[in-house]
């Protein structure tokens, strides 16, 4: 532990030059000190590894020469986990390393909303659910900073695209912000008290984030009660006066933009208490670094192991058809491993987050070494793979242990040779997945389909096997529905970090079964998706028009068909689900609890998830909602408990109106299920709402009048007065159905005792008792 370097810091005898110059970095990765007192912190991505810059190398994004450190699992990988105590330690062991090589603020996690597959960053995202990403999001936050390295929340907010990213205006409606966009980070800030926020690149309705005072100080700080520092994406700020004023305190990198600063607070355009509140957070943010458990190094060994616990665990086993998985490492059996991601492995995404490891396992070597003596194991590339690396272009990473194979002339020899070697072997495990190049931070990929050659490459083998396998490599989903009759079994693997290799092996050969669950639905077809015929936009602005109905809100509420719902994931074993009880704990306040029994023969993992679901009475809301998870390990026979609590919030829906969460009265459903699709346990929960009554005026319904407390005393006495009205009330149900939609003020003309002066009184007298 030092000592704490930033204990007396006199802001106030800074000249404005100098307060000015704290607002923006000193260079690329550092913020800027004053000598003396302000001591300059040192910042780098993240969010899956550290990605220190090499203090020898000219790159100054340290994109292809960074210092080598584990690279864990991505995003994608790790919430696929929904395992938070899991990403906890991810967090402990990332913020290990980041004080080991002098870094004071990890760049991650990101939380942003998988709205489309297509987002060439989904990699770095954790679900297309706000509750998953907020959960797995405060997990990895809480762990970097148990160490007192601080996290860094991003990109906030609704970047959630790459084409464009840098002047598109995401033009979202204020419910679905509030129920789909923010929540994650709400949480994060909340729950985990990050020490930073990044603010993201595009606009949001119409102004850049970076200058959205709505955003980084009404919502962030007011509203949630975020202490700490916000920072600009990489060259987000576009105007450094307006962004400080909106609450953006660090520009970063530097832009030499200091003195607009200085002359704004000298024109009185910029009170220069805002100047001294962003380098009084940058002064805390030093102090809370200061803290920071110090470590010349850690464990490479126990890193990687990590490392690839975290692999194992995010792999979705999508089907095991005849329970083909796993295979017997002691049968005596031949193996045809085909692909070249086997052997060169894709183990993270392109650009900002990319990664040196220390070490790379390939999935061939990890087999190799796992199966016994009666196992007779082949390669062949089958197809061929551009680069595993797209950097490895730019700079040969010095920590690589495998290269990527030589481009091979011919891909129909290829195939030839991989068919050949399936013709003869009991079982095929095809790796396949996406190249290098298809996903990056960036850009947006145009399709989810697998490379043509290698959806070929399956379908030969499988005419000539009748046992398949595939491992898939891929940051953002593909589409399964096109191949996946041909193969028995599918693992999703997504990116496995780079002891990725190791933790399929072990999966494939059952010394562990997969636990993993997909995060985001798998749409048969992208035209299925519901924010295809919006995305990625045009003409500077990407409308969010399907709203609130993202992912599984879509799919479940119209029950459109999907190749894997949200939620979904097998393994060697199987769970009865049991006993679900809702008891009220509260006014608004509830816990739940069901039993989960492993009926199968292996010990396994099963994430019973909680969803509540609105009915026709609540027609506005999506099917369901998550709003609880629990992961739980039981050995055969074995049954655990799994609880969740619920408040109003879980039930509540966001009014524009009242700028407020609201909660209706009635009943809700509580399912208990393994996926979105695969609900086991229903209960309900009758609640009267938050008890907010609407408040009254002329154009009031006559429905809304006659429900209220107040309202429906005194409409009964004005209209009582009145024999027409009587004719009103006595009318047949239909015209009294329309009359309940009307504004009171429209009753004017229709002679029935509802003048304006009546209406203004009744306005006035309803307004008096409120
Ligand atoms: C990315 C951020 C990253 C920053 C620094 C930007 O391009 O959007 O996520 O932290 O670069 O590398």
């Amino acid at each position: 532990m030092t000592a704490d370097p930033h204990a007396e810091i006199p802001l106030e005898n800074l000249s404005l030059e100098q307060l000015a110059s704290l607002t923006s970095g000193r260079s690329t990765w550092q913020t800027t000190g004053i000598t003396g007192s302000i001591k300059p912190l040192t910042l780098s991505d993240g969010p899956h590894g550290i990605r220190k810059q090499n203090p020898h190398a000219e790159d100054s994004l340290a994109l292809a020469t960074s210092v080598p450190a584990t690279c864990f699992p991505p995003a994608v990988t790790l919430g696929s986990s929904w395992d938070p105590e899991l990403t906890g330690r991810v967090g402990a062991a990332l913020a290990r390393e980041a004080s080991a090589l002098g870094v004071d603020v990890i760049l991650g996690p990101g939380v942003n909303i998988k709205r489309s597959p297509l987002c060439g960053r989904n990699f770095e995202y954790f679900s297309e659910d706000p509750h998953v990403s907020g959960i797995m999001g405060a997990a990895l936050v809480n762990g970097i900073q148990s160490r007192g390295i601080g996290a860094c929340v991003k990109h906030f907010a609704a970047n959630n695209q790459e084409t464009d990213r840098m002047r598109v205006s995401a033009d979202v409606d204020e419910r679905t912000l509030r129920e789909i966009y923010l929540p994650a980070f709400e949480h994060v800030v909340k729950q985990a008290k990050p020490y930073t926020v990044m603010c993201s690149y595009n606009k949001l309705n119409g102004v850049y984030t970076s200058q959205n005072h709505w955003l980084l100080t009404e919502v962030l700080r007011d509203e949630w009660g975020f202490d700490g520092l916000v920072m600009s994406d990489w060259g987000a700020v576009n105007d450094r006066v307006a962004a400080l004023a909106a609450g953006l305190d660090l520009e970063m990198p530097p832009t030499g933009t200091d003195a607009e600063i200085v002359t704004a607070v000298e024109d009185g355009r910029l009170d220069r208490a805002v100047v001294m509140t962003a380098g009084q957070r940058l002064v805390e943010l030093g102090r809370r670094v200061a803290r920071a458990e110090r470590y010349e190094d850690w464990d490479v060994d126990a890193h990687h192991e990590l490392a690839r616990e975290a692999a194992r665990a995010g792999v979705v086993m999508l089907k095991n058809d005849g329970d083909l998985l796993p295979l017997d490492p002691a049968a005596r059996q031949k193996v045809a491993v085909i692909g070249e991601l086997a052997r060169t492995p894709r183990y993270q995404g392109q650009g900002s987050s990319h990664v040196v490891p220390t070490r790379l396992d390939t999935a061939w070597d990890a087999l190799h070494g796992a199966v016994g003596p009666d196992t007779e194991l082949t390669f062949s590339p089958g197809y061929p793979l551009l680069s595993t690396d797209l950097l490895a272009f730019l700079e040969p990473d010095e920590g690589r242990v495998a290269e990527p194979s030589a481009q091979p002339a011919d891909n129909a020899d290829l195939l030839a040779d991989a068919v050949t070697a399936a013709q003869s072997a009991d079982v095929a495990v095809l790796f396949l997945g996406l190249p290098d190049i298809s996903e990056s931070e960036g850009k947006d990929r145009t399709t989810i389909d697998l490379p043509a050659e290698q959806i070929a490459l399956l379908r030969a083998v499988s005419e000539v096997c009748s046992r398949t396998v595939v491992v898939l490599a891929n940051g953002g989903v593909v589409s399964v529905s096109e191949w996946q009759d041909t193969a028995d079994a599918v693992l999703e693997g997504w990116l496995g970090g780079q002891a990725g290799g190791t933790a399929i092996a072990d999966l494939l050969l059952g010394s562990h079964s997969p636990s993993g669950r997909l995060t985001e639905s798998i749409p048969h077809r992208l035209a299925d998706v519901p924010s295809h015929l919006f995305f990625p936009g045009t003409d500077g602005h990407v409308v969010h028009g399907e709203g609130r109905y993202v992912g599984y809100r879509h799919y479940d509420t119209l029950g459109a068909d999907v190749a894997y719902p949200f939620g979904h994931g097998l393994t060697y074993s199987r769970f009865d689900y049991s006993d679900l009880e809702v008891e009220k704990t509260g006014e608004n306040a509830w816990a739940v609890s069901a039993t989960i029994t492993n009926s199968g023969r292996l010990f396994a993992e099963e994430v019973a998830q909680l969803y509540v679901a609105f009915d026709e009475t609540h027609p506005t809301r999506p099917r369901h909602e998550l709003r609880g998870f629990t992961k739980i390990g039981l050995a055969p026979g074995e049954s655990g408990v799994v609880r969740f609590a619920l408040t109003g919030r879980d039930l509540a829906w966001w009014s524009a109106s009242r700028q407020d969460w609201r909660f209706d009265a009635g009943t809700f459903t509580v399912e208990i299920g393994a996926s979105s699709r695969d609900i086991r346990l229903r209960a309900q929960l009758v609640t009267p709402g938050d008890n907010v009554v609407e408040q009254l005026g002329p154009m009031s319904t006559l429905g809304t009048w006659l429900t209220h407390p107040v309202g429906s005393r005194l409409i009964a006495d004005a209209l009582g007065q009145s024999p027409a009205a009587a004719q009103l009330t006595t009318a047949n149900p239909l015209i009294l159905e329309m009359a309940r939609a009307i504004p009171l003020a429209k009753f004017e003309g229709f002679n029935i005792g509802l003048t304006a002066e009546v209406v203004a009184t009744l306005v006035e007298a309803a307004q008096q008792t409120e």
